[in-house]
């Protein structure tokens, strides 16, 4: 396999556009047949070159003529046609086999159904074509199979249907907008379907369809209504109505990753489509909508303007992440889905921008863009676009989105054009946050408080740790939010953003005695602050703070404290037992978030060398026993004054829950075996899902005599519903007493399935939750995977091999240990070995 490196700056228009495709796509029982009609025009000098990979060439004609060997090269990755004219109606005719294809990229069979995965470069799988998103064309589809899949899809209009000799039958459809091939879908299978409608601002009747397998088609209300709630809330944050007459989703349990936006019919893993109380968590029904508003928000960000080429997927990526967590914020509590995004931001982006996978959002060079999909990209992304739209405020935001859209819609555009738009329609100039695109790493913001007569003063430094491969990096616009609050009541004195954009520099105010300040509220920029606050001022902060993400930052800030540099706890305790008692009544979400503590793995993230995970969990465990010690009747009364059942608001609701399996595991830590016979009343009397896992989690880790049964009991439950099931095979893997002959057993289970991306991820996710077993058993356990799925699926593959790559900060022998087991794999594709190179490179 080739390890080209493709850099940004090589970028070349494709010599010619596709003016036309018409694809015809028979389904057959051991191989699929795919004839492709492109009509192309010349738009500067060069061959022509067709992408295609693992494709079965079975004739080709060029404006009529059939060709043959001679006049085209052919290799595994390409055929490039010599002296091609102006003008050009090419006609192909491939084999492929996606009753084969394990790697769930181009189309595959995933069961009874076969779907489409194009992003970013599936479609030469199925056919060859210049497969590049500046491409843009008018795609007509023809799918054609047995009867026994009566559901034929693809992008656009229904032209005709119709029925054909052997129990075969076809749909045509075609998609009247411009749309680049990575956005290609087709569905053919056997699938119910939820329907219903929306009329848009521009009175645009949309029919709104999400097929599923007939049981689960419950399960879609809540997405449908996700799915509505997103088009309403495009049009008023944005002025983006829907452009189609229907919309559709399909759910698919065999898929790499959460859910993909083909024009006009999304494809999603059913774990981001499915939402029952019943059947799902609140986490997952809260993923869920956002994930659906995710996929319906690219159809403005990402379909309607496109990116010019790989190296841009953050324009798309960046953006429609903070538009689904905007969204998210006005659909439960805005503290808390700021709390979420930020812990996902910390446990994931933060360690790989500090370790030997840092890459700037918008990258340079790759060998394999599949491994681009990542929290930078994603997560650092939006952030950026979050800064700018802080900075902006509401109405300069909508301007410059405004002018974006305005300019570049049908275009396949680039990071500077978005910054240049948004600049444009705003009135701001916005050019210094192209940097944040550009440069690699988290940037340590270091602020300094002094207080002299009436002169209050926060000093700030920036740096970027030195990056070889980067070594021009430049001061960043950081917007910090803050505010000041008066020492004795409490009271907010002051609050504003300040846009630092220096090396160093010095504000101040005038105050009559020093103030506590509240630095970086909401997290207005992603960055690592150090300040030099007291304990008792994150105390302060803790119990007086306004903002709930702040309160938040400071507990999180405490802990770290007491965690990682052995500071007292009792500050922590102290704010706590005076903030949560009203809290619980008052926002329930919120005061159940104060009580996270961060993982071991996030704590483990922050150490750069000499790494014992060991050491970590005894330390997190003491704070755990402590804390669960020192609220002493807090968690029992808590736990009976609760009633979520009581609450008609949903995010009320599950705030309580979430605080009820809170105060059963502190209890369960309090050495009260009583709780066991609560847990398993709430295991047995609740329909509702979190109820029922928190109470299972409960009793299975802290090994209750119960265990055993509600094990057996849950499988007999969900053994036919996989997403359920997952659960199970999640918690048992994540508890605290798993050891290597647990996991064992689980993967080898009759129900654990190499195939199915989320039932790995369920285990090897759980098993990741305890890092000090990652780091035994489960260094073998991640490069066996990696290994089996280099070949089969490397895309899932080459991301479980990241879970290994802080392995350099271990403390020996462990790191030589595991160094070596690294070395020695000899990976065979792209992705895992781009992986591996840059985890060694360190
Ligand atoms: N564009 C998709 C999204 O973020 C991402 C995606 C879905 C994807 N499936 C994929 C990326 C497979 C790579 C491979 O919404
Ligand atoms: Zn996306």
């Amino acid at each position: 396999m080739s390890q080209e490196t493709v850099y940004l700056k090589d970028y070349k228009k494709p010599s010619f556009l596709v003016d036309s495709v018409y694809l015809d796509i028979q389904v057959h029982q051991d191989h699929t047949i795919v004839d492709a009609v492109l009509e192309m025009t010349r738009q500067t000098a060069g061959e022509l070159v067709l992408l295609g990979r693992d494709l079965e060439l079975k004739h080709i004609t060029l404006n009529g003529t059939l060709l043959n060997e001679q006049d085209y090269q052919l290799d595994s990755e390409q055929l490039v046609i010599h002296n091609a004219p102006e003008q050009i109606k090419l006609q192909t005719q491939v084999v492929i086999h996606p009753e084969t294809n394990t790697m769930l990229e181009g189309l595959y069979q995933a069961g009874d159904l076969f779907v489409t995965q194009n992003e970013p470069e599936g479609f030469r799988k199925i056919t060859f074509y210049p497969d590049r998103p500046d491409v843009l064309s008018v795609f007509t589809t023809r799918v054609e199979a047995d009867k026994k899949y009566p559901v034929l899809l693809a992008n656009g209009n229904l032209l005709e249907k119709g029925d054909l000799d052997n129990g075969r039958h076809y749909a045509i459809w075609q998609d009247p907008t411009k749309k680049p091939s990575y956005l290609f879908a087709c569905v053919i299978g056997d699938l119910a379907v939820l329907k219903d409608r929306y009329v848009t601002s521009e009175g645009r009747d949309v029919a709104l369809e999400i097929y599923a397998i007939e049981k689960d088609i419950p399960k879609c209300k809540i997405a449908m209504q996700a799915l509505k709630h997103s088009m309403r809330w495009d049009e008023e944050h944005y002025g983006r109505p829907y452009d189609l007459d229907n919309y559709m989703i399909v759910a698919v349990s065999q898929f790499n990753m959460g859910a993909m936006e083909n024009k006009g019919l999304n494809i999603f893993n059913t774990s981001c489509v499915l939402a029952d109380e019943e059947y799902t968590t609140d986490a997952a029904i809260m993923r869920v909508q956002s994930v659906i508003a995710h996929e319906y928000f690219h159809n403005w960000t990402g379909n309607r303007i496109t990116c010019r080429d790989w190296f841009q997927l953050c324009l798309k990526e960046g953006l429609t992440v903070f538009r689904d967590q905007s969204f998210s914020e006005d659909l439960q509590s805005a503290a808390v889905q700021r709390i979420d995004d930020v812990s996902v931001l910390k446990a994931h982006q933060f360690p790989e921008d500090a370790g030997p996978l840092s890459h700037p959002p918008r990258p340079d060079h790759f060998v394999e863009i599949n491994n681009f999909y990542t929290a930078t990209v994603y997560e650092k992304g939006a952030e950026i676009n979050r800064m700018m739209a802080t900075l902006l405020g509401k109405e300069k935001y909508r301007l410059g989105t405004d002018e974006y859209f305005s300019r570049h819609d049908g275009q396949a555009v680039t990071v500077e054009d978005w910054i240049n738009a948004l600049s444009a329609g705003s009135g701001t100039d916005l050019s210094a946050f192209l940097r944040w695109y550009n440069q690699p790493g988290t940037p340590k913001l270091e602020v300094t408080s002094e207080y002299v007569d009436g002169k209050y003063s926060l000093t700030f430094k920036q740096s970027l740790k030195a990056n070889n491969k980067y070594p021009n990096l430049q001061a960043l616009p950081i917007p910090v939010a803050f505010a000041l609050f008066d020492p004795l009541t409490g009271q907010e004195i002051n609050s504003d953003v300040y846009l630092f954009d220096q090396e160093q520099a010095t504000i101040s105010f005038d105050v009559v005695q020093k103030p506590v300040v509240s630095l970086l509220r909401n997290f207005s920029a992603p960055v690592n602050l150090e300040f030099d606050y007291s304990d008792d001022e994150l105390a302060f902060l803790i119990e007086h703070e306004t903002n709930g993400f702040n309160q938040w930052q400071a507990t999180q800030t405490l802990l770290e404290r007491i965690l990682l540099k052995d500071h007292a706890v009792t500050p922590y305790i102290n704010a706590l037992k005076r903030t949560l008692p009203n809290m619980v009544k008052q926002d329930p979400l919120l005061a159940s978030r104060l009580l996270d503590v961060p993982s071991e793995g996030y704590l483990g993230s922050r150490i750069d060398e000499n790494y014992e995970p060991e050491i970590i969990q005894e330390k997190r465990n003491a704070l755990l026993s402590a804390l669960a010690r020192e609220m002493g009747s807090f968690w029992k009364e808590t736990y009976q004054a609760l009633d979520p059942a009581l609450q008609n608001e949903f995010s009320q609701a599950m705030g309580e829950r979430a605080l009820k399996n809170i105060m059963l595991t502190n209890m369960a830590r309090q050495g009260d075996t009583a709780v066991f016979d609560l847990a398993y009343q709430q295991y047995r009397s609740t329909n509702n899902m979190s109820e029922r896992l928190g109470a299972f989690k409960v009793l299975v880790w802290n090994d209750a005599p119960q265990a055993q049964e509600v094990i057996e009991d849950f499988y007999n439950r969900f053994k036919d519903e996989p997403l359920s099931l997952d659960q199970w095979f999640m918690l048992q893997a994540a508890q605290p007493n798993a050891t290597a002959q647990t996991i064992q057993q689980l993967t080898q289970h009759s129900d654990y399935d190499l195939g199915t991306p989320n039932r790995i991820r369920a285990v090897s996710g759980g098993l990741n939750s305890n890092p000090v077993n990652t780091w035994s058993f489960g260094v073998q356990h991640f490069i066996d995977l990696a290994m089996y799925l280099d070949e089969k699926n490397p895309i899932v593959g080459s991301r479980l091999l990241q879970v290994l790559s802080r392995w350099y900060t271990l403390a020996e022998p462990k790191r030589t240990e595991v160094k070596n087991a690294l070395t020695q794999l000899q990976p065979k594709s792209k992705n895992v070995s781009e992986t591996l190179n840059s985890m060694l490179a360190v």
